[in-house]
């Protein structure tokens, strides 16, 4: 069988196959795998954004992947679940900051992509004024950044946070306060203003970004020099402003060179606490721009364009996404707002975005180029994968040499030829897309692209499922695969053996110091001691990096072997359920698709694994050479906690985290990872943040602190 197939695509292939989607007609026995995997993208990356600071896919490409999923739940309201992400009000926050509540809730915008989104827009406008009359409407840049708001109170900065999910946020105020363009104090109460809340977006300079790699391009070669670890170099504008926001220390997010612009007033009070009413006072959100800018702050007020009619702003919109380029600041679209503030707050809000605005998105940025080879890479799990090699064109800051052109079928649908003129989009992060070719250009030297019949590494013949679109190499000897298979066992998700990276997996393979897994802990290590580079001290950390994976808990074997479809959550699971490994080679289907989460496909690959011979003589294998095939047993202290479970939340000071996990345990309790119903207890440190709201709102939850939960293990 194929040992080594389990890794499961990635999830940008997933956001690329969804994206690809969008616009066609999706067959009825479709829609709900669809959805789902709708769900799981913008899931994850919610998660990367909310929780890692990182956001790993263009506005753009998420915000069509949503409005899809919103439409296909609109059509389709019986696929609408609870885990949806267009259902989710709360999402998760990053603990290590305070979590702050907003003044009043910061909402998002609502997006247009074309002129009939900005009609519709208008339409709508005029219905809730009742009018007929024209509205002036002022379009100023959307800056790509991360969402701040500042808090003043008797003209001092006294607050700063990020946007969060809304309506809390995590409190940065040092960090912002390290942004010099953002005023520590301002002279509000010139008009009778106590306390006010301003937002805006916190962005990197584009010349900045480039500074900063090039600073960091130098100190690599001072380290390269030190052999120490060189620093990576930043990716984008708005990757860096957001993870600079959270940075601990606020001496180094200064040296990031943030910059804050401001473009709305969010809440203001007077000295006795009363709301100010803003439409009152200032009288449109130019005059508020340019209050803002007299103040100090930096603002789109000369940026902006004033129009009543629409379609001079369409025409500004396309005119600003011509010239984007030409600003210092990555922009990714405009945003539209009713001038008038009174008239704003007759138009009002839904939950979740003002009716009075709306964003128009820009379109991702194209290049062209030329098609000039196909290569034909072989992956871990034997798919061959045609790469696109094509005159290096620069888009948003990086060169593009190469791209994924997925499989056989997209090539023939797209009807992409050798030495084509190729449209090549690369949306934020995302990884570069071949949109599909120019036949106009062509002049008659283009060719088919010939996808090979025969492993391009190993020379097999190729397989293809019909169900699949993808070839695959069947040959589990296949030296491709072997080399991918041998970095991933090594891997940090897998065995992580400390001192074993991707380039030595690389260069012990072509000097035959290793062939297979096994043969890892068999390395002759004289031989290592002739390569260059390899000095006692590495080598030692080698050793000792391998002997140490042998005491690894068994799941990181399971995740090691690569058996398909078994990540680290199931290969956890499964490591609990036996004694010993060995124990599911006589395994059914059946025996393990009772187990928790094993659907048919993850049992029939697990019981394809196990009823492999070659598989069960490796695991003896290595069983002999000294790797740890049992289940790690729980040391019981005691009963105490039978039955209940528990959750650890802020700044704990007894005990870590992972300790306190632990102590559950080994007294019979169960940690969860989330606050639900289920939860008998949440012991509360300090700075306990949104989680410890969250269940003070469960009646059933009891709330302690670390002395009473280590009173209850006395
Ligand atoms: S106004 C009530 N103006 O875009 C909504 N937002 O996609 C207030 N953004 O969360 C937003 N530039 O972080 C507004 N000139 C601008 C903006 C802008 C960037 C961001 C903002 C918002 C997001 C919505």
């Amino acid at each position: 069988m194929d040992l080594f197939s389990h890794i499961q695509p990635d999830i940008s292939t997933i956001t690329q196959t969804a994206l690809q989607k969008i616009g066609q007609f999706i067959p009825e026995n479709e829609v709900e795998h669809y959805c789902n995997d709708l769900k799981s993208i913008i899931n994850y990356y919610d998660k990367k954004y909310y929780v890692d600071a990182d956001s790993p896919i263009s506005d753009y490409d998420y915000d069509i992947l949503f409005k899809q999923l919103k439409e296909l739940e609109e059509a389709y309201p019986n696929l609408i679940t609870a885990d949806s992400p267009t259902q989710r009000v709360a999402k998760g926050l990053n603990e290590t900051f305070q979590t702050v509540q907003h003044l009043v809730p910061m909402m998002s915008l609502e997006n247009s992509y074309n002129i009939q989104d900005l009609r519709e827009f208008e339409r709508k406008v005029k219905e809730s004024v009742a009018t007929n009359e024209k509205i002036e409407y002022i379009c100023e840049p959307k800056f790509d950044g991360s969402s701040i708001a500042l808090v003043y109170e008797n003209n001092q900065l006294v607050r700063a946070a990020t946007r969060g999910n809304g309506i809390e946020g995590d409190d940065i105020t040092p960090n912002a306060k390290a942004i010099k363009s953002i005023p520590l104090k301002a002279n509000f109460s010139q008009f009778g203003i106590h306390k006010i809340e301003i937002r805006g977006e916190v962005v990197m300079q584009l010349a900045v970004l480039e500074q900063l790699n090039k600073e960091r391009l130098e100190q690599n070669i001072i380290l390269k020099n030190e052999n120490k670890k060189e620093l990576e170099l930043f990716k984008n504008a708005r990757n860096t402003a957001a993870g600079s926001l959270r940075l601990k220390d606020s001496a180094e997010v200064a040296a990031r060179k943030l910059d804050a612009i401001l473009y709305q007033i969010g809440y203001a009070e007077d000295k006795n606490g009363n709301n100010i009413t803003f439409s009152e006072i200032f009288k449109s959100h130019d005059d508020n721009l340019k209050l803002l800018s007299d103040l100090g702050f930096k603002t789109p007020f000369l940026d902006k364009t004033l129009s009543e009619d629409i379609d001079q702003i369409m025409a500004t919109c396309l005119d600003w996404q011509d010239k984007r380029d030409n600003y210092p600041i990555d922009i990714d679209g405009m945003v539209i707002k009713v001038n008038n503030t009174k008239l704003q707050q007759i138009i009002g809000k839904t939950s979740h975005h003002p009716k009075w605005a709306t964003a128009f998105k820009f379109k991702p940025k194209q290049g062209f180029s030329t098609l000039e080879n196909v290569e034909f890479q072989v992956g871990r799990t034997g798919q061959i994968t045609p790469v696109a090699k094509i005159t290096p064109v620069q888009l948003m800051g990086v060169e593009i040499s190469s791209i994924s052109l997925h499989n056989e079928d997209f090539i023939i649908d797209k009807d992409i030829r050798l030495y084509d003129t190729v449209i090549v989009e690369r949306a934020g992060d995302v990884i570069p897309y071949i949109v599909g070719s120019l036949p106009e250009k062509r002049n008659g030297k283009e060719t088919k692209i010939e996808f090979p019949k025969n492993c391009p590494s190993c020379a097999h013949l190729l397989y293809k499922n019909l169900e699949e679109s993808a070839w695959r190499c069947i040959n589990t000897n296949c030296p491709a695969q072997l080399e991918e298979h041998l970095i991933h066992f090594v891997s940090k998700e897998a065995m992580n053996i400390f001192g074993f990276g991707e380039e030595n997996v690389r260069t012990f393979l072509k000097e035959n110091l290793i062939s297979n897994i096994a043969s890892i802990y068999k390395i002759d290590y004289e031989k290592v001691a002739q390569l260059e580079g390899w000095k006692v001290k590495s080598i030692q950390n080698l050793k000792e990096g391998i002997e140490q994976s042998k005491q690894n808990e068994n799941w990181r074997l399971l995740v090691g072997l690569g058996i398909r479809h078994i990540g680290t959550t199931t290969a956890k699971m499964l490591a609990k359920q036996v004694a010993h490994l060995l124990d599911y080679a006589n395994w059914n289907t059946e025996q393990f698709m009772q187990l928790e989460d094993v659907g048919p496909k993850v049992a029939l690959s697990l019981q394809a694994f196990f009823s492999d011979e070659s598989n069960i003589e490796l695991l003896k294998e290595l069983e002999v050479l000294g790797l740890n095939l049992k289940r790690t047993e729980q040391v019981l202290h005691s009963e105490k906690l039978a039955g209940k479970t528990f959750l650890f939340t802020g700044t704990l000071t007894q005990f870590s985290r992972d300790e306190a996990k632990i102590l559950v345990e080994n007294n019979g309790g169960k940690n969860l990872s989330a606050v639900s119903a289920n939860l008998n207890y949440l012991v509360a440190g300090e700075k306990a943040g949104s989680k410890l709201t969250k269940a003070q709102k469960i009646e059933s939850i009891q709330i302690i602190d670390e002395f009473e939960f280590l009173k209850m293990i006395e």
